[in-house]
């Protein structure tokens, strides 16, 4: 096996190098090995993050290709990280054939000699020269191949100041990065860019429980892959307005998010399986959900986020539960989801059929931003019911019980 070896800081790892790894890949190597440094010789003064975290962070972006590949050597080994101890370690463990391509950027190339056992280097590997300052050949006294990039104009240096400034750089690097940058606050990320919500920001109990980036990544890529395109663009809406609708009501909207991109995560089930998770949550499958088994996707949901996908934030789960049916005692997270799922601009028109009346997001689009949660959800709700009944479909006790308490608050003037 052929390899060539890119190490440097990444610090962090972006697009420009691993643009820079697959166009030296083409150059007739099988496996390319990222080598993040321990401490650079070149750059002894970077402390803003841990080995660990930038170990990560190409952990996190390191493509789904069996011709990428990370080792942590350098950083395993600790102090200043040379490059003759790093080729002869990876000479030593992965036998290659033939000498190892080692890429050296061009601004790197003419303080080559001042190298540790630079010679040494010359004799195990194969220098291979990448542009990075210059779009002409550099000159090199060694035997060497230059690489034919493009130089993009992406560096870590620029990202990090990026971030500090509150400018835009997401879209500058891998998303798995990305989510280790904003959920660790790496960079000084938080202090410049992000503003909590309102509400979030007045109740310190909401902020102390929330989903991470990297959390809500994960269960999106889930659900893209589980559920049908216009379910998942769906479920993608739901989530849009559960985060806004969090907002506007003082929840965490990061929660919001991840209960509204999973709400229909087993939507796709088939009847079988759908009773088999549903009953997980230790309660019968009910005559209306036997008579119609597409309404345990809700149940079954919660119960396949818990087992396979590990998630144990209990109002999100049900949140996830209860969207299809409600439940008599719903907290604020679950009727945030219930009324997005209900509402959300791009559901079908299949709902407008029992005329502008029926329509449960009437109440939503007229609200002009006043009502309380309680009150936008009753409206929703008997929107819904509304509906329901239009089409002649079973109400099931859930929801019967839901409209009889909305019903006693609305006596009671308490909405
Ligand atoms: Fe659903
Ligand atoms: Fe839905």
């Amino acid at each position: 096996m052929k390899l060539a070896i890119l190490g440097g800081s990444f610090n962090p790892v972006h697009l420009g190098h691993l643009y820079l790894a697959e166009s030296a890949l083409k150059m007739g190597y099988d496996r390319l090995i990222l080598v993040p440094a321990y401490s650079s010789p070149f750059k002894p003064g970077v402390r803003d993050t841990s080995p660990q975290d930038r170990l990560d962070m190409l952990a996190a972006s390191a493509p789904a290709d069996p011709c990428f590949a990370v080792d942590d050597c350098e950083i395993r080994r600790e102090g200043v990280s040379y490059t003759i101890d790093t080729i002869a370690d990876i000479i030593d463990r992965y036998r290659p054939e033939g000498k190892p391509g080692l890429i050296l950027g061009d601004d790197l190339a003419e303080g080559f000699t001042g190298w540790r056992d630079y010679g040494k280097i010359i004799s195990l590997a194969d220098i291979i020269i990448a542009r990075r300052i210059s779009s002409k050949s550099v000159f090199f006294p060694y035997p060497c191949r230059q690489l034919d990039n493009a130089i993009l104009d992406i560096s870590s240096r620029d990202i990090r100041s990026r971030i500090q400034a509150g400018k835009s750089w997401r879209y500058l690097l891998p998303e798995g990065a990305r989510f280790i940058i904003e959920d660790r606050g790496l960079y000084g990320y938080g202090q410049a860019a992000a503003k909590p919500a309102a509400g979030a920001r007045k109740n310190p109990a909401l902020r102390a429980k929330t989903a991470t980036k990297a959390e809500i990544a994960r269960i999106e890529n889930a659900v893209r892959s589980l559920v049908s395109p216009s379910r998942f663009l769906h479920s993608r809406a739901v989530a849009a307005l559960a985060w806004d609708l969090c907002v506007r009501f003082g929840q965490d909207p990061g929660r919001g998010y991840l209960a509204g991109i999973a709400h229909d995560i087993a939507k796709s089930m088939g009847e079988n399986e759908l009773k088999r998770f549903a009953k997980k949550d230790g309660k019968p499958v009910s005559a209306l959900e036997r008579k119609k088994p597409s309404l345990l996707h809700s149940r079954a949901g919660a119960s396949l986020l818990r087992e396979y996908f590990g998630i144990t934030d209990g109002e999100v789960l049900a949140a996830v539960r209860d969207h299809t049916a409600g439940s008599p005692s719903m907290g604020p997270l679950e009727k945030i989801v219930y009324i997005a799922d209900k509402i959300e601009p791009t559901r079908k028109n299949e709902a407008r059929r029992g005329g502008a009346d029926q329509w449960p997001g009437k109440a939503f689009r007229e609200d002009g931003g006043r009502e309380s949660l309680d009150s936008l959800f009753a409206s929703v709700l008997k929107d819904t019911v509304a509906y329901l009944r239009f089409r002649e479909l079973d109400l099931s006790e859930d929801t019967r019980g839901l409209l009889e308490a909305v019903a006693k608050m609305e006596k009671a003037g308490n909405l």
